[in-house]
């Protein structure tokens, strides 16, 4: 239960108001050993699911209940993965088959990463049509929220681009904290009264650093104008009829009402700015120190002698097909030239020979491959995860991204000086080889990687530690005392343009009044100065 100090009684006597305080907060650290917590990270898939299931991860050890709303269609993923007996799962159905689902997922990947002019509007557009049908759908279970309802939950934590979450949570009557699993916090929590000034901070998918060119601070000023007045009117578009129909709040107010923004970022690896008390900067939930490989992988290793591994991993979104063969190829080229093994995450193997320098593996944590000492670099796609993962076991990279924020990864990247980035849409073998052989064979990368590492180590608490703690904090205590307090202003006043005007009119006047004076007492100068010269001459 959270305490909302606008809504405590104003007692008048003080020893009452202690009495009750005191055994207010008993009864409040004694219920929060064990709340119910529900989780619903988008549907449970990718990125976005590991990130709520490391936070998720910490609670458990903090004495909480969790219980993770996923979609039918990920269901069995989840529950096989490590996390399927730590937490408790309810499940809500898809609209169209599990199997179109599991269809739309591969399509998307296909359109992607296919080459040439890309295909990101499209994906978006068919991505949310789905969030929105899944939501609707969700709201309109009456079996599913009454069994939410009756769960007994303290809280609900989301991912931020499940908009979703916050409506259920409003449904539910529950108060809300959010993960946002993307670069630029203070982008994405500019609403929430974060310091987004774009002089010094890039928005996002720019590519831009903190360092801009005229033009850049142009075209930087006018795509955070656009994305936070027309960008998030299209984002929520669909949830808004979905809140009209079902006669909820608008779902940029209830966006607003979250209680915690934990953002996956960490300003080791983050361009700088001001964030509120109630944006927690978490970054890294998903890199920690590496266990045991499989023997074969750490053989596989071992053989390279000195020369390491290189790491290929491009996630779920480079799959192997008819239309992709070709890059696979260009890829191979480039690995079978390095003097280094590759470990190339894939799902399947591609029908052409392949040199025995390359090892292809369905599955394996990256994490792990990351952290062994023998790792010399990651040819990745610029996910998120990954990155904070390559930055916490010091480890060079190069990018090469394929759509959204994996451009503004990619940037921070080769700002920072941890790698360098590639272009899929001119991309060679000669351009791959040369990208890997310059971060693995320059010290300067593994240097630079190495001292981000420490400096990303140098915390008290680790990121999944810090979000579990504050998701504790906040349900124990409340965020009142954390959130800015801009709502209440107009523009005029948020923007002190009042106070501005008040102080120039001041200093108009107070000028005018000096003149004026100067100007009397020069007159007044000049009677002096002149009557006795008429008194002379009389
Ligand atoms: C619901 O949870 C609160 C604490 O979160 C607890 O105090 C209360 O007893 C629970 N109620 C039921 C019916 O389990
Ligand atoms: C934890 O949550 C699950 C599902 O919501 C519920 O069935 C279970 O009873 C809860 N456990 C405790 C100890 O409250
Ligand atoms: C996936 O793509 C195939 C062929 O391009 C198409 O026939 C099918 O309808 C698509 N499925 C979904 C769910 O989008």
């Amino acid at each position: 239960m959270l305490v909302n100090r606008k809504e405590m009684p104003g007692l008048t006597s003080v020893s009452i108001m202690n009495m009750i305080l005191i055994g207010f907060s008993l009864t409040l650290t004694i219920s929060c050993e064990a709340s119910n917590i529900l989780v619903s990270p988008l549907i449970g898939k990718g990125s976005h699911f590991y990130l709520s299931a490391a936070i998720g991860e910490q609670l458990l050890t903090r004495g909480h209940n969790l219980t993770y709303l996923v979609s039918n269609a990920f269901e069995d993923h989840v529950r096989q993965s490590r996390f399927g007996e730590m937490f408790h799962y309810e499940v809500f159905k898809h609209t169209i088959p599990v199997e179109d689902i599991h269809q739309l997922f591969y399509n998307l990947s296909r359109s992607i990463s296919s080459r040439g002019p890309s295909n990101e509007y499209m994906v978006s557009r068919i991505l949310f049509q789905t969030q929105q049908n899944d939501c609707n759908a969700i709201i309109e279970d009456e079996i599913l929220m009454t069994r939410l309802r009756s769960a007994n939950f303290s809280s609900l934590l989301f991912d931020s681009t499940w908009v979703c979450g916050a409506i259920i949570a409003e449904v539910l009557n529950l108060p809300y904290f959010a993960v946002v699993p993307y670069p630029s916090p203070c982008f994405h929590t500019a609403s929430e009264g974060s310091g987004f000034n774009p002089a010094i901070v890039p928005s996002i998918m720019t590519g831009f650093s903190s360092v801009m060119s005229f033009k850049e601070r142009l075209f930087n000023s006018l795509s955070f104008l656009i994305y936070h007045n027309l960008g998030i009117q299209v984002t929520l578009k669909p949830y808004r009829t979905l809140c009209v129909k079902h006669g909820l709040p608008d779902p940029y107010d209830l966006m607003k009402q979250t209680k915690l923004w934990l953002v996956n970022n960490d300003f080791v690896g983050e361009y700088p700015c001001a964030l509120p008390p109630n944006v927690i900067p978490v970054g890294g939930l998903t890199a920690k120190d590496p266990e045991q490989l499989p023997s074969d992988i750490e053989s596989f290793i071992q053989g390279s002698g000195g020369d390491g591994i290189i790491i290929c991993s491009f996630g779920s979104i480079l799959i192997l097909d008819e239309s992709n063969m070709a890059l696979m190829k260009i890829f191979v080229d480039a690995f079978a030239r390095l003097p280094q093994r590759i470990i190339w995450l894939l799902k399947t193997s591609p029908p052409f020979p392949i040199p025995s320098s390359i090892k292809i593996v369905p599955w394996l944590s990256q994490n792990d491959l990351l952290g062994h000492p023998q790792t010399k670099a990651i040819f990745f796609h610029g996910g998120h995860n990954s990155y904070y993962e390559a930055i916490y076991h010091g480890v060079p990279a190069v990018v090469m991204p394929i759509l959204a924020d994996q451009h503004d990864v990619s940037s921070r990247v080769v700002n920072f000086g941890l790698g360098l980035k590639l272009d899929k849409d001119i991309i060679t073998s000669d351009l791959i080889y040369e990208a890997l052989h310059e971060v693995t064979s320059n010290s300067a990368y593994f240097q630079t990687a190495k001292m981000m590492s420490a400096n990303f180590r140098n915390r008290p608490m680790k990121p999944a530690e810090r979000a579990a703690f504050w998701i504790d904090h906040a349900i124990k205590h409340g965020t009142d005392n954390l959130e800015l307090t801009g709502d209440s202003l107009n523009i005029f006043q948020y923007y002190l343009l009042d106070v501005i005007v008040f102080i120039f009119i001041v200093i108009f006047l107070s000028f005018y009044f000096a003149i004026k004076c100067i100007k009397m007492t020069f007159s007044k100068l000049y009677c002096f100065v002149h009557i006795p010269t008429k008194k002379k001459t009389e």
